[in-house]
């Protein structure tokens, strides 16, 4: 079921989800591994939306030049609904019988490797997800694309707010990208040298964070630096801001919402390695004839991780990596 003998001739690339830096270094490096294999390639637009619109177009090794350095995706990316359906999927497998393609590589988050398992559970179309998302959420792999460059955009804008905090004495309430998981937040946090990490997982309630801050207050800290996972149960920045702005007047809580900024702008050295060492394994596994696995990468070393656990085992965030950042907050 998860290896299959069939011969790979016409292989189809696309993203899917919300986009990533180093998502145009892995579709680069699909490409050009497909090309040496002598494969055909063929990118398809906007995800799963283009699949079922036939928006496909062949892709040649030139096609792929001058992208490694850039953010966001060429193959355009989108979050398909039509594709939830059992018609959005037969559309897309004509789609693909009429451009001959037979097999996928799909790149992005859980989302995307639910809806190529079951695409290929329904048409038996082969396909081997690359993890491309700035989250870095899936089980199965230490990094996803896009993570290290989202968590050094947050700490380059982070470190701006610290100048400005620090010379009004005031305290910031910085809001990161993360609806279900706090990892930008927390490695933003241990990396600008976070007053407190907030994020879904550790469920840091007001009182909690009013206590921290009347600690940190002892020793004279004027000023302090909260970072906010946008998911963090006990409120997001805004919330937290307005119940601490009752409770201490003489702070002047302001908040910033990092937001979008932090899925844009060039891929770091680390997300251009790791996008062009996941498109090349991709592509290996599939000649190889996998299906229905996500490459991932495990201290350096490429692994193929079954969608089935991707997308349903939890990545644990590090519980001695947030005691560790209370410790150096104090
Ligand atoms: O999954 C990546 C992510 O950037 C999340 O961190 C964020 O919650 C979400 O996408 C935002 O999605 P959209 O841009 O579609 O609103």
């Amino acid at each position: 079921m998860n290896k299959m003998k069939t011969e790979i001739r016409r292989l189809a690339v696309y993203s899917s989800g919300g986009d990533a830096p180093g998502m145009n270094a892995a579709i680069r490096a699909v490409v050009r591994t497909a090309s040496y294999y002598d494969l055909h390639v063929f990118g398809i637009y906007r995800g799963y939306e283009g699949m079922i619109d036939g928006d496909i177009v062949r892709l040649d090794k030139g096609d792929v030049g001058n992208i490694i350095h850039r953010g966001g995706t060429i193959l355009k990316t989108a979050r398909s609904t039509r594709f939830r359906t059992p018609e959005g999927r037969k559309l897309a497998y004509e789609a693909l019988v009429a451009n001959d393609i037979d097999a996928l590589i799909a790149i992005g988050g859980d989302g995307t490797f639910t809806g190529g398992k079951i695409f290929f559970e329904e048409y038996g179309i082969p396909v081997i997800g690359i993890p491309g998302t700035i989250d870095n959420d899936l089980f199965g792999t230490d990094y996803t694309i896009g993570f290290d460059t989202a968590v050094n955009t947050a700490i380059e804008a982070v470190d701006r707010i610290r100048d400005t905090a620090d010379s009004h004495n005031r305290l910031f309430f910085v809001e990161v990208m993360g609806r279900d998981t706090g990892y930008i937040a927390l490695n933003t946090g241990i990396g600008s040298g976070a007053g407190a990490i907030l994020i879904p997982e550790s469920s840091i309630d007001v009182e909690t964070l009013i206590k921290h801050l009347e600690k940190t207050a002892k020793r004279q800290k004027l000023f302090s630096l909260i970072i906010v996972a946008e998911g963090n149960e006990n409120g997001n920045a805004q919330k937290l801001a307005s119940e601490i702005r009752d409770r201490f007047p003489d702070y002047d809580p302001k908040v910033t919402i990092i937001g979008h900024l932090q899925r844009g702008g060039a891929p770091s050295a680390l997300d251009r390695l790791i996008a062009s060492r996941m498109g090349f394994k991709a592509v290996e596994a599939i000649i190889e004839g996998h299906t229905n696995k996500m490459v991932g990468i495990q201290n350096n070393q490429m692994k193929l991780i079954p969608f089935e656990d991707a997308i349903n085992k939890s990545k644990d965030i590090d519980k001695d990596l947030l005691r560790m950042a209370e410790i150096l907050s104090l």
